[in-house]
């Protein structure tokens, strides 16, 4: 079943989704693709998981971020540049979250003018909300996505996202994630999938049905130790024929409660020692250095008794020694021990069961796998062999995600299909004139509306306020205003029977939230109804033509919400983000780019210098040992600004220096080609001989094909035709075919080059002849190569010429034949015309017709030096361009 089922869905992914478990310490991601079958989306360095930190540090006018685990060496440096944990800060005001400066130093959280949070992470020049920060781990994550499905065949397309959210994330934490999730680029938001809800799914799909009695609800719980918070998720399922059921029964949870009190645990008396040993005055820095220690140890003492180290110099140079046992650390979390329970207890109570009804608990987050932990709830859960195996306690949650992302992004539910029901954790209620109306309850099924009456209207009625309620905290209000006048619209049986109705939605995400208003008869007034009209607010058109009709109901646009807490993003402001956003990664290519032309560089210079070591006697005989010392102590000049002084330099100046050391480079490389090269005095002389006998022959070569063209002329003038403009489109014709070189002039041009490249050459020798012995051999080689160059170059053009003067040949013939075939044609049916002229009954001769498609050779300048026998061209000019003229050749075509 479970393979079956997630065959099926895949066949319906054509472009790629992807599921993303953000969590406080650590982030995740799985790709689905065609072919591509929950993959996970691996750090640059090849893990499977990468911390959810970012660090961005003043780099010039511009920044630098640096992400996950990279970031880890400068939060222990510069603990305000770094945030490890942005989740915990999504859609909360700086007071929600006054503890997170417990684990966080350094860090200062300032409100933003949406209310939320923003921070400056140390930088003068740069703010950022949380939803930009998240925006940028986001991206992050998508390009490393991107990424891997180019790198796997795939389409580098990524729209669709599903992302794990807290069971217990507010209205506002909610429109956060949304937010976060646009501003990185992910335009089709498929789901905010609880953590319980993602593993519990997860868990389903690894698990074997066959043995699963049908329609019979079995129970399960998540329990789920993250890094700030603990939850229980108490879930069942029914194995049925058709979408087996998965229902999230009830969530106990304890917020304060997770990996992080255990490593606070260790920290506290880190710190006390501290300020025993040294002083109680801790600096950030070495507050994050501490806390670092205390993670270091607690994930330490999950496996070994006792965690040793030592900081060294710590503070004032000295050093810090440290030792922790596994028993003292217990000792520490006593209370820990008392607290597991609850979530779970809480979860059972709800729905009435004890564990002992539970078929199997998954343990899910990395503080489940600390000793004293597990053994607690081992104890709680009773029968240790409840606790399930099948489910990757790193990866469930995102798989799950993902899995829940195939599901939401599927338009409907096939029959192997598991139906997922899941309910809401707060209770969602109205407050209109200070009086509380409840609407969705806790424990309410998610994705579902009801209609609520707001106002009973009568003339004094004309505006009503709204307060939207996520447990009685207002967030969100709405004000509805001129009813009076959007009620007129409407007639019902008696004047003051009309109310005015919202409906109310609790989505697939848990947001709750007014989605459509109407004003209504009341019941007793509807009799007549035949029909209801759509009052869009504007059209004319619509009332008009229904007026005569009756009607219970209509709908009003709904104004405008007001936010009364934190604001969400509106469209502008997202907008400018979005640049902004996009600026930084394009500075950030631009560094990369940098980056890597300055390896180069440094790699070049190594390679200069090692080449001029190896090769040194060599090099000596063309080159002076002063000039080497000059190139060697420039590459060690560089070497030394490349390290220390290059930190401003622009790719522009880099790329020259690059340049410049190239060419020095290819001059040394060159001297090795002078070796066995007959650089004396006779040698010199016997190639000046050599190189003008061989411009002599190619000249006359010249001067041969341009006599036998010459010798066109005169054919061509005796039939009356106009050489020139045939030559002319020849030419161009060959010359267009030949990616616009024209052979003959090109090797012309080489071949003057060469003869003068000859004569600085002979020049050279005469004024140098005694001093032969004492020249440079480079000065030598100089002149010798110019000439040696252009023979290569000669002898390959040669061969071109020759064939590009053959088809020239076969052309302007073939072109003279066509003219004489065409006048004489023309000649026969002028004489026809006349002969018709005389005797009318003559019908006129297709054959004719036929074998001359082309009327006018003029109107071909190009195409038309060839006919019939070479087919290309020909059937190309015939075909496009004189269609109308020619309809034989078309109809035998078809
Ligand atoms: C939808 O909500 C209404 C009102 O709260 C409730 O009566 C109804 O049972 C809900 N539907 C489902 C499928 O839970
Ligand atoms: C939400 O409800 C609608 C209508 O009842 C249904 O078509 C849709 O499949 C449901 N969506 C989910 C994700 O359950
Ligand atoms: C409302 O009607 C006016 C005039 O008929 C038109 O210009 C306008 O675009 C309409 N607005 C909407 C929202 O349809
Ligand atoms: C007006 O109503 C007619 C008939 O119902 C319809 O064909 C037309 O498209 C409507 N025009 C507008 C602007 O809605
Ligand atoms: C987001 O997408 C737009 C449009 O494709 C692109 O111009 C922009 O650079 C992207 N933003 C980032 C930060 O990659």
């Amino acid at each position: 079943m479970k393979l079956l089922l997630v065959c099926y869905l895949l066949s319906t992914v054509l472009s790629a989704i992807i599921g993303i478990d953000f969590g406080q310490q650590y982030a995740k991601a799985i790709v689905l693709a065609p072919n591509i079958n929950f993959e996970i989306v691996l750090t640059q360095t090849g893990k499977r998981k990468d911390l959810s930190s970012i660090a961005m540090r003043p780099l010039g006018d511009d920044i630098e971020r640096v992400y996950g685990s990279d970031a880890i060496g400068v939060c222990s440096r510069f603990p305000q540049s770094c945030l490890n944990d942005v989740k915990s800060l999504l859609g909360r005001t700086t007071k929600d979250v006054e503890s997170f400066y417990d684990s966080h130093f350094g860090i200062d959280l300032l409100e933003d003018d949406r209310n939320g949070i923003k921070l400056t992470l140390g930088l003068t020049n740069y703010e950022f909300s949380a939803e930009e920060i998240m925006a940028m781990n986001l991206l992050q994550i998508r390009e490393r996505a991107l990424g891997f499905l180019e790198g796997h065949g795939a389409l580098p397309l990524l729209d669709d996202v599903a992302i794990t959210v807290s069971p217990f994330a507010t209205q506002e934490t909610k429109q956060a994630y949304l937010d976060s999730l646009k501003l990185a680029n992910f335009t089709n938001v498929l789901g905010l999938v609880d953590e319980g809800t993602a593993v519990a799914l997860n868990f389903i799909m690894n698990r074997n049905l066959v043995d699963d009695e049908t329609d019979v609800k079995q129970y399960h719980l998540v329990y789920d130790m993250g890094a700030g918070t603990t939850t229980a998720t108490l879930f069942s399922f029914t194995p049925k024929q058709e979408n087996s059921i998965l229902e999230i029964e009830s969530i106990g949870y304890d917020s304060g409660l997770g990996g992080k009190t255990l490593t606070n645990s260790i920290y506290q008396v880190l710190t006390k020692q501290f300020a025993e040993k040294f002083t109680p005055e801790l600096s950030n820095k070495i507050k994050s250095k501490l806390y670092e220690t205390a993670e270091k140890a607690k994930i330490i003492l999950s496996a070994n008794s006792e965690y040793r180290t030592t900081l060294e110099s710590l503070y004032n140079d000295e050093d810090f020694k440290i030792s922790v046992t596994r028993d003292e650390f217990e000792k520490l979390n006593q209370q820990v021990v008392q607290d597991l329970q609850k979530p779970l207890v809480s979860a059972l109570n709800h729905v009435g069961i004890s564990i002992d009804d539970v078929k199997s608990v998954i343990l899910n987050g990395g503080s489940t796998r600390v000793p004293f932990i597990q053994n607690t709830l081992k104890t709680l859960i009773g029968n240790k062999d409840k606790i399930s195996k099948s489910v990757n306690t790193d990866e469930s949650c995102a798989l799950g995600t993902t899995y829940r992302a195939l599901q939401l992004k599927s338009a409907f539910m096939q029959p192997s299909d598991i139906k997922v029901i899941e309910k809401s954790n707060f209770d969602y209620s109205l407050r209109i004139d200070g009086e509380t109306i409840p609407v969705f309850d806790i424990g309410s099924v998610a994705n579902n509306s009801t209609d609520v009456t707001l106002a009973v209207l009568d003339k004094s009625t004309d505006t009503v306020v709204v307060e939207l309620l996520e447990n009685e905290r207002a967030y969100k209000s709405y004000e509805i205003t001129d009813l009076v006048k959007k009620s007129d619209k409407l007639t019902c049986k008696s004047k003051e029977s009309k109310k005015v109705v919202g409906t109310f939605e609790l989505d697939v995400n848990k947001m709750f939230d007014l989605s459509k208003l109407h004003i209504q008869c009341f019941s007793d007034d509807v009799e007549d109804v035949e029909e209801e009209i759509v009052e869009t607010g504007n059209s004319t058109n619509g009332t008009t033509s229904k007026a005569s009709k009756k009607s219970n109901s209509i709908y009003v646009p709904l104004p405008k919400a007001t936010h009364l807490t934190i604001k969400p993003i509106i469209r502008s402001v997202h907008d400018k983000l979005k640049r902004k956003l996009a600026k930084l990664s394009d500075k950030d290519q631009q560094r990369v780019e940098l980056n890597n032309l300055r390896n180069s560089l440094e790699g070049l210079c190594y390679e200069v210098r090692n080449y001029i070591e190896d090769n040194l006697d060599q090099l000596l005989e063309f080159t002076t040992q002063d000039d080497l010392d000059e190139l060697v102590q420039e590459v060690r000049d560089l070497i030394e600004w490349l390290e220390f002084d290059s930190d401003d330099a622009k790719y522009a100046e880099i790329d020259g220096k690059f340049k410049q050391l190239s060419e020095k480079k290819s001059e040394l490389t060159s001297y090795q080609e002078m070796q066995g090269k007959d650089l004396s005095i006779t040698g010199m002389k016997k190639f000046h001989v050599d190189g003008n006998t061989m411009y002599d022959k190619v000249l006359e070569r010249v001067h041969e094909f341009e006599n036998e063209i010459a010798d066109f002329e005169p054919k061509f003038v005796s039939e009356d035709f106009e050489f020139s403009k045939e030559l002319e489109r020849v030419e161009t014709y060959l010359k267009n075919k030949n990616d616009g070189v024209d052979y003959l002039s090109k090797v012309k041009d080489i071949i003057t080059t060469f003869k003068s490249n000859v004569a600085d050459s002979e020049k050279f020798v005469k004024s140098n002849e005694k001093k032969w012995d004492s020249l440079m051999k480079k000065d030598i080689y100089h002149h010798y190569k110019k000439m040696s160059d252009g023979i290569v170059e000669m002898l390959t053009e040669l061969i071109s010429m020759e064939l590009g003067h053959k088809e020239k040949v076969e052309m302007l013939d073939n072109k003279l034949k066509q003219l004489v075939k065409r006048k004489t044609q023309k000649e026969a049916r002028l004489k026809q015309k006349q002969k018709k002229t005389e005797e009318p009954a003559d019908p006129v001769d297709p054959v004719s017709e036929k074998a001359d498609p082309v009327e006018d050779p003029t109107a071909e300048p190009i195409e038309d030096p060839v006919v019939e026998e070479s087919s290309e061209i020909e059937s190309e000019s015939v075909q496009d361009a004189e269609p109308a003229s020619t309809p034989e050749v078309e109809h035998d075509e078809l």
